[in-house]
């Protein structure tokens, strides 16, 4: 079957691993062929981009935080989803961490409700832990996964709930902090406070919790390579756990929190040492980890610069564009962009993140343009990054989703709604891996 394409992409495009120069031709939401330029007919719709622009898959995100419903002040889905397009991603994953916790259908149902009417890039949700885990059973369209937070690690019912999710065929998503090893003490620096062994520690209980129940597990957000190595045993073994990181973790360090930002760059996980950097940094240019993701986690300015400070930060508009400054100087191979788009969305069983006939149409056009982070200019309702004042050398210049222009020069076509995206049955883990 060969669908005649409505338009072609014609440039530079990052194509399963290399850059070539080629004709993307998108019929309705998918990509339908890929040829040269040489060889599309002359009368064809097209969009043509020449020198100084990239074209790169729309960039998939597994852990954000759009805050509906209850936190709305922090972000909501309009202003989360403008960040994320205009950053170049074009799916995002989001977490339960609401007021009230996603973690039952009826706030599962008012979230989707909620994005459906705003988002202007695809979605999907996952649940937070129950001790009723049952009640999840009565929804599992959904969620496309569940997500388990430090508090939730000691609970008697944590075995149950990860065989429901495992049951689902649904992925399980840690975030590994040992609570009795956390030290709740504003005065001492976050990253004494939150320690390696805190992260350690619960990485060898989710292991053990995923040896116990065969929920396919991933650990979020790992802060130390140490983690990575203790992970990838765990997976030699034949055992079903993949995890990510998130720029901040390999390119900041604990040095941040000697410094006037140190609330500005409070982030769980903490930044680890200039060393933990360093070999974390090594761990993601060997592409030892299987997804890169923003852990975009907004608060307000004020709420940053108050008594004490909440944690987290926002990502969406400046992870992809970090990624390309260490590409373009050389300092990693371009297949990192992998672990941003094609890899995590394997990981969700979502056709999206690729360059191939078959892939949801989603693209993101890059320019070569050096400009300074300055966080007062975001879409974020987040006005503060701990990257404020790097200098980064690409902008997002077009965003196509589904097929659809959503941004272009800095604007965004707002009647472009996003889809959410449930897990496509049915889809084995091993499959997905070997994609
Ligand atoms: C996150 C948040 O603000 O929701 N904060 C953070 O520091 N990462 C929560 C989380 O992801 O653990
Ligand atoms: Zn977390
Ligand atoms: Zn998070």
């Amino acid at each position: 079957m060969h669908e005649e394409p409505d338009f072609f992409i014609l440039g530079k495009a990052y194509i399963t691993g290399r850059v070539v120069n080629a004709a993307i031709g998108i019929s309705g939401e998918k990509i339908v062929s890929l040829t040269s330029p040489g060889n599309i007919p002359p009368s064809a719709r097209r969009r043509e981009y020449g020198d100084g622009f990239l074209v790169v898959p729309g960039m998939v995100d597994i852990h954000v935080h759009m805050r509906e419903p209850g936190l709305e002040y922090k972000e909501d889905w309009r202003t989360g989803s403008m960040a994320a397009v205009k950053g170049g991603v074009t799916f995002v994953a989001d977490m339960p961490n609401n007021k009230p916790p996603a973690n039952n259908c009826n706030i599962l149902r008012e979230k989707l409700e909620r994005a459906k009417r705003k988002s202007i890039v695809d979605y999907a949700f996952y649940a937070g832990f129950n001790i009723r885990p049952e009640e999840l059973s009565k929804c599992k369209d959904l969620y496309i996964g569940g997500k388990i937070y430090p508090e939730d690690l000691y609970s008697p019912i944590v075995e149950e709930f990860a065989r429901l999710i495992a049951s689902q065929n649904k992925i399980l998503v840690v975030h590994a902090e040992d609570p009795i090893l956390l030290k709740p003490d504003a005065k001492i620096l976050h990253s004494i406070a939150r320690p390696p062994k805190a992260e350690k520690s619960a990485v060898k209980k989710t292991l053990e919790l995923a040896l116990q129940t065969g929920a396919r597990t991933h650990i979020t957000h790992i802060s130390l390579a140490d983690s990575i190595i203790e992970i990838l045993k765990a997976k030699i073994a034949g055992h079903p756990v993949t995890l990510d990181t998130a720029p901040h973790y390999f390119l900041l360090n604990d040095s941040l929190y000697t410094t006037s930002r140190k609330n500005i760059a409070k982030v769980n996980p903490p930044l680890r040492s200039e060393k933990d950097r360093q070999t974390l940094y090594i761990a993601v240019n060997k592409m030892l980890v299987d997804a890169i993701v923003t852990d975009h986690a907004p608060h307000l300015l004020e709420e940053k610069l108050g008594e004490n400070p909440p944690s987290g930060f926002p990502g969406l508009e400046v992870a992809l564009h970090l990624l390309l400054r260490e590409i373009l100087e050389g300092r990693m191979p371009i297949q990192v962009l992998d672990l941003y788009s094609f890899r995590p969305a394997s990981l969700l069983g979502i056709n999206k993140g690729c360059i191939s006939i078959g892939c949801d149409a989603d693209l993101v056009v890059l320019r070569k343009e050096s400009w300074e982070v300055r966080p007062d200019e975001f879409v974020s309702k987040a006005k503060y990054s701990p990257f404020e004042g790097a200098v980064l050398r690409t902008k997002t210049h077009a965003v196509f989703l589904r097929g659809r222009t959503v941004y272009e020069e800095g604007e965004f076509y707002e009647d472009v709604r996003g889809k959410f995206y449930p897990l496509e049955a049915p889809t084995s883990y091993e499959t997905l891996q070997d994609r």
